[in-house]
């Protein structure tokens, strides 16, 4: 599996946290940045992030903010696109069991460093489980961009 990272300021003091973990997994990681605690502005890392699931370059995505909201918001803009944000483990695994998200958005000032490795652990390793759940999917169509 491949998956693009991207973070803004808020998230930076996590992401090599979060790239060791998916590292530690088997999984190729594409770092988007941003490279500093400098302060930036998180849809440019939500647009490189998404572009390149979206052009099939990686499988899937991982967002950080400092809460996570900007950053599911800005994502979820984009065609194909499916963003969680998750809090918990429970929430993980049905984002991507019945949802099938295709990123994963994370709040480093809301999720502590060890939730979070947990989080991303459930996330990478949980499949999606298709039925029903994909019909579901589908209609997203119905309601705007194509997906
Ligand atoms: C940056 O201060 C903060 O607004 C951003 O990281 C994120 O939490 C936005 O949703």
């Amino acid at each position: 599996m491949n998956v693009a990272i991207g973070c803004d300021h808020g998230g930076f003091p996590v992401k090599d946290i979060v790239i060791s973990v998916l590292r530690d997994l088997g999984v190729a990681v594409d770092d988007h940045g941003c490279a500093s605690a400098d302060s930036v502005n998180y849809p440019d890392y939500a647009r490189l992030v998404c572009q390149a699931v979206v052009d099939g370059k990686a499988d899937r995505g991982i967002l950080i903010c400092g809460t996570g909201i900007g950053m599911s918001m800005a994502a979820n803009r984009y065609p194909t696109i499916r963003a969680a944000l998750c809090q918990d483990i429970f929430t993980a695994r049905m984002s991507r069991e019945h949802n099938d998200a295709n990123v994963l958005c994370l709040g480093a000032r809301v999720v502590g460093p060890g939730l979070m490795i947990e989080i991303v652990k459930e996330w990478i390793l949980t499949d999606f489980a298709g039925g029903r759940h994909q019909t579901r999917i589908d209609m997203f169509s119905e309601i705007g961009a194509a997906r």
